[in-house]
């Protein structure tokens, strides 16, 4: 199996084009040791970057996520967020101490700020760039950013070191295609697509069938392909299934075709103007 297609951050560092999300891990312990062995899984097929946030499960998804990468924390790439209510300079620094403490480790890769919310976006920067100066964090993103946020975080001091947006995107929801997504060409900040099956929908949806047998695969292997086909994207899907997490490694490998692509362009049309970003 090749190995999973690399994406460049600004700060050079390389991180695979796919890999795993967390949300609505660590909520019950009856699925905790489902989970870790999920993410173990997706790690050994080199699913290596996994996404995780103070908020999934009130801390539960980063104690999940520490688990599995016990014993192999520098094969990983760790990526969590600080909720908008914790985004003060003094909110920051305390909500990053707790997930390092849960996701027993000395260093978050990338930390994101989730959303936007009634902190100064200065003062959040700052309280990340202060995180990156003490070695907290290997740099700092944002999600949940259109395009006019990302303007006014580009112009902020230190705003030029963001290193990721992470958004929703997949086959129903392609409004970042009109913008974002040029913008992130453009700029050379790659966007972290979230609920690249649209959180299970589209791994039901009959208008991806004829596609999947084509290539011998499931609707959600052709829904991962489309958004894995940009340059720019990393996809984070979420899988406890042990089948589900070999698929989407499969996924990777993938190729659409300029005839799949029109075919699916037809059934999910792009967008022909601006869209309000979406958000879950
Ligand atoms: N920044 C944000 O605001 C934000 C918002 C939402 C999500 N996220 C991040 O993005 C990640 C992914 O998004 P998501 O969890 O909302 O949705 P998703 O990854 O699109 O969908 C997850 C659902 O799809 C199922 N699934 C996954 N792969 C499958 C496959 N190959 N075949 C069939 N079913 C499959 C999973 O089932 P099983 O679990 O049973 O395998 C789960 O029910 C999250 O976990 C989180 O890390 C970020």
């Amino acid at each position: 199996m090749p190995a999973i297609r690399p994406i460049t951050l600004p700060s050079g560092i390389s991180v695979p084009a796919l890999g795993q999300g967390t949300w609505k891990m660590g909520e019950d312990r009856r699925r905790w040791a489902d989970e870790v062995a999920a993410l173990r899984l997706g790690i050994d097929l080199g699913m290596t970057l996994i996404d995780t946030a103070e908020m999934y499960g009130s801390g539960g998804a980063e104690e999940v996520t520490a688990e599995a990468v016990a014993s192999r924390r520098d094969e990983v790439f760790l990526v969590s967020k600080v909720l908008p209510s914790n985004a003060s300079r003094a909110g920051v620094a305390r909500a990053c101490e707790a997930s390092l403490k849960r996701l027993r480790t000395d260093r978050i890769d990338l930390y994101l700020l989730h959303w936007r919310g009634a902190v100064p976006l200065a003062e959040t920067v700052d309280a990340f760039e202060k995180l990156r100066a003490e070695g907290k964090i290997g740099g700092w993103g944002v999600s949940n950013f259109d395009v006019d946020d990302m303007t006014e975080l580009a112009r902020l001091p230190g705003g030029a070191n963001v290193l990721a947006n992470q958004v929703l995107y997949n086959l129903a929801t392609r409004g970042i295609e009109f913008d974002l997504l040029p913008r992130a060409k453009l700029t050379g900040v790659p966007l972290m697509a979230y609920s690249p099956v649209g959180q299970g929908d589209l791994t039901a949806d009959g208008r991806l069938d004829a596609i999947a047998q084509r290539h011998e695969a499931t609707p959600a292997q052709i829904a991962l392909a489309f958004v894995l086909r940009h340059d720019h994207v990393i996809a984070i899907p979420k899988a406890t299934g042990l089948d589900h997490v070999r698929d989407n490694r499969a996924a990777a490998d993938i190729r659409l075709t300029a005839t799949d692509i029109a075919e699916l362009d037809r059934l999910f049309p792009p967008p022909k103007r601006k869209q309000p970003l979406d958000m879950i």
